[in-house]
């Protein structure tokens, strides 16, 4: 016991010694701190001043005006560490400005080519030892070591400043090099650890979504978790036979926090690949869409919490858990709270995983497509309510009178398509889901010193219907259809339509040959790279997709018929290791054809619940149709994405909505206190620091997301010199 405690003590202070990063007046982490929280305790912007705040400064991060030909969003929480912002431009190149002015101090392109990385990066992490300052951060397939004060790369890390984040995974698995990956979350850092999660593929070419942690000081692999058990594994039993040298996914890529006293790290993963499909992957499938415990030193598995058994509706846990400190039956409790794209909120006691509110286990839908079997029971937590509805009843159905022609068309898709409940397994007929695309999202939560937690969420019905795949090969007309089929129509749609994904049909009056095969070479935001698939079906799909297969490819293939061929399914044909049997067809975003969500509102909301009882302290919608206020109707919400800012002065600052503004909320009532019209639309979350006395807020206005004219603009507000 005595030891235990002398221990500790040494490790507190070896911690304290190394920490000069000012807490309180930075941002020196991702989430605001390693426990995720979104809080700061700065106060000088406040519920008095705080419709005083103007535009200190802004920073166009478009790296001479590039982001013009194929404009990306930013997804970029930056970080402030000695009064230096750090953040990524939309071609992920890392930048340091002077937090104060917005001054660009040094810009470092990670990749060879001028134009940056395809891939998406949401945050970056620092470390410090002395006078070795280090921005740790992912970008494409790599992690990259920058030195903080010049922006060089630090030599002695990995291969002269970045390791090849397939480090240590099966890189050549299926015979195939180079499959895809990224992390678009950063990693979390204890001492000289740096745990990393992973975004991969969600199909038959998936890598394993294992845990990762690398020596922050030379790159090196220190450890691994297996997300998806190997023999002699816990919950190696949970699946098929050997499934982990088929199946992939199962990867945190939402980011992780980390519990400094415990040395403990906390995180969710995603679903097992393939999406929509589980036919070959029976069972449980532990670790998939499971909060995790690991001990940070080891990789040690502590506890695990399984969110979604069998997870048939890409139901990834979509943000980092935030780490809290709760009153439970009358006495302190450290706890875990994880959001998730189904609307729910899990409380979770930090030592034990156990849920502090009651959760049911109860039986689920089970009648499914041939081959599937679906879990027979999930997890309802009765407290706190959930943030969204859980599933789509006829009573969503829009209102009558006052959108009278959404009305009409939604009637008619719902009598089509199966709704009613929740985990309904996806059918050839079609099913209407909540969810998919949150409920909560990356942007994750806030949570005050009070045990209040702020969550914004989206309510915004999907339509998925499958189609069996060997009658949509026959349908092909070529084999670059067919590639196209089975390679891309998971995200894209067979009808090409996207919904949800962009829509490729007539993507020939956007994008040349060459365009094309920079994506599928590169990938692009949240699209993997197909870099694994032979050039001689990129480029196919390249002539599919731009209408110019000419006959005489089709008649060197042989034309219709060989296609309709079972041989087409097999993996050597196609490319591709695994096709599932069954996969999402058309479908994707259920909107009406103004664009609106299938359904009545809300379609966005900001939400106070207050985690010590449970209760929800107050609901607002969040974001609004200006064309829809005009006609006197009461706001609605809007899909938002990004997350909220708590702070000290009585605000949640929050931006991520259609409108493109970035709002500040009471943080008692639930009251808009200000407001301003962003240049750009900001899908990101913001961030607040001080510098000589005075308060910023700050925020990545990039655009593009659904469409928004694209920015690529980082600004900062504060409030009048005369003012402080
Ligand atoms: C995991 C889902 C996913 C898969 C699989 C996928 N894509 Fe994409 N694709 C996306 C997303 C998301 C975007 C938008 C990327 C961005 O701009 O941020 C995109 C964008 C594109 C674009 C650019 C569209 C435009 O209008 O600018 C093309 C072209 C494209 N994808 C082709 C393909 C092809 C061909 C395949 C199959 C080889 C494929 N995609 C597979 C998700 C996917």
């Amino acid at each position: 016991m005595r030891k235990t405690f002398a221990v500790l003590i040494v490790l507190f202070t070896l911690a304290g010694c190394r920490r000069n990063v000012r807490e309180g007046t930075d941002w020196p982490a991702y989430g605001g701190n390693k426990a995720g929280n979104r809080y700061s305790t700065l106060a000088q912007i406040n519920l008095r001043n705080v419709s005083q705040l103007k535009v200190a400064w802004m920073y166009d991060a478009r790296d001479g005006g590039q982001a013009g030909k194929q404009p990306r969003e930013i997804e970029c929480q930056p970080i402030v560490v000695h009064g230096i912002l750090y953040g990524t431009t939309p071609e992920l190149k890392l930048f340091a400005l002077d937090a104060a002015t917005g001054r660009q101090l040094w810009l470092f392109n990670p990749s060879a080519k001028q134009q940056g990385y395809n891939s998406m990066n949401r945050g970056v992490d620092y470390w410090e030892d002395g006078d070795d300052r280090r921005i740790l951060y992912p970008a494409g397939p790599n992690l990259y070591a920058v030195d903080a004060m010049t922006g060089q790369p630090v030599t002695g890390f990995g291969n002269n400043g970045k390791v090849d984040l397939h480090t240590g995974l099966e890189n050549d698995r299926y015979g195939i090099k180079d499959l895809a990956i990224t992390a678009t979350s950063p990693g979390v850092i204890y001492k000289d650890i740096l745990v990393m999660g992973s975004t991969v593929s969600e199909m038959g070419d998936a890598l394993p979504g294992h845990i990762r942690a690398f020596d922050v000081r030379t790159g090196k692999l220190l450890w691994i978790f297996h997300t998806i058990p190997q023999p002699g594994d816990a919950g190696y039993d949970t699946w098929p036979r050997d499934a982990y040298k088929k199946i992939g996914a199962a990867n945190c890529w939402a980011g992780l926090v980390l519990d400094d006293k415990r040395g403990v790290v906390y995180f969710g993963t995603g679903a097992p690949a393939v999406d929509f499909y589980g036919g070959t992957r029976t069972g449980m499938n532990l670790f998939a869409d499971c909060i995790i415990a690991l001990d940070v030193t080891t990789g040690h598995l502590k506890w695990y919490y399984q969110l979604t058994h069998h997870d048939l509706w890409d139901n990834d846990i979509p943000c980092p858990p935030n780490l809290v400190t709760v009153m439970h039956n009358g006495k302190k409790t450290d706890a875990v709270v994880q959001t998730t794209k189904d609307g729910l909120i899990y409380v979770l006691d930090r030592d034990s995983g156990a849920a502090l509110f009651p959760v049911e286990e109860r039986p689920v839908p089970t009648t499914s497509l041939p081959g599937e079997h679906p879990w027979p029971t999930q997890r309802f937590p009765l407290k706190p309510a959930p943030l969204t509805r859980q599933f789509i009843s006829n009573a969503d159905l829009p209102d009558s009178v006052l959108f009278p022609d959404s009305y009409r068309w939604a009637r008619q898709q719902y009598s089509e398509l199966q709704h009613g409940q929740k985990f309904m397994p996806p059918s050839l007929q079609g099913t209407l889901y909540i969810g998919i695309s949150g409920g909560a999202e990356w942007g994750g939560s806030a949570v005050d010193t009070g045990g209040v937690l702020y969550q914004n969420v989206s309510e915004m019905p999907w339509k998925v219907r499958m189609v069996d795949l060997a009658t949509s090969l026959r349908e092909t007309t070529s084999r670059g259809n067919a590639l196209y089929v089975t390679n891309c129509s998971v995200c894209h749609g067979v009808d090409r339509k996207g919904g949800g994904f962009p829509n490729l049909l007539h993507v020939d009056e956007r994008l040349s040959a060459a365009d094309i095969s920079g994506i599928l070479q590169n990938g692009r935001g949240r699209m993997p790279p197909f870099q694994s698939l032979p050039e001689w079906d990129r480029n196919s799909i390249i002539q599919f997709l731009l209408n110019k297969e000419g006959k005489a490819e089709r008649n060197g293939m042989e034309g219709k018929d060989e296609h309709s061929d079972k041989g087409m399914l097999d993996a050597g044909n196609t490319g591709f290791p695994y096709v599932p049997p069954y996969m999402r067809g058309s479908g994707g975003k259920f909107r009406d054809s103004s664009g609106y969500p299938g359904l009545r509102p809300p379609w966005g909301t900001l939400n106070a619940v207050d985690l010590n009882s449970g209760d929800y302290v107050w609901r607002a919608p969040l974001g609004e149709y200006p064309a829809l206020k005009k006609k006197g109707i009461p706001a609605t919400g809007t899909e938002n994405s990004g997350g909220p800012l708590a702070t000290a002065g009585g605000l949640v600052f929050i931006a991520g909505t259609e409108d493109e503004k970035l709002r500040a909320f009471d943080s008692h009532t639930g009251k808009v206190v200000w407001e301003y019209q962003l240049p750009y639309g900001a899908f990101a979350t913001p961030i607040t620091y001080s510098v000589d006395g005075r308060q910023y807020i700050a925020i990545a206005a990039g655009g593009v997301r659904n469409n928004h004219k694209p920015g690529g603009y980082y600004i900062a507000f504060a409030l009048p010199k005369t003012d402080l």
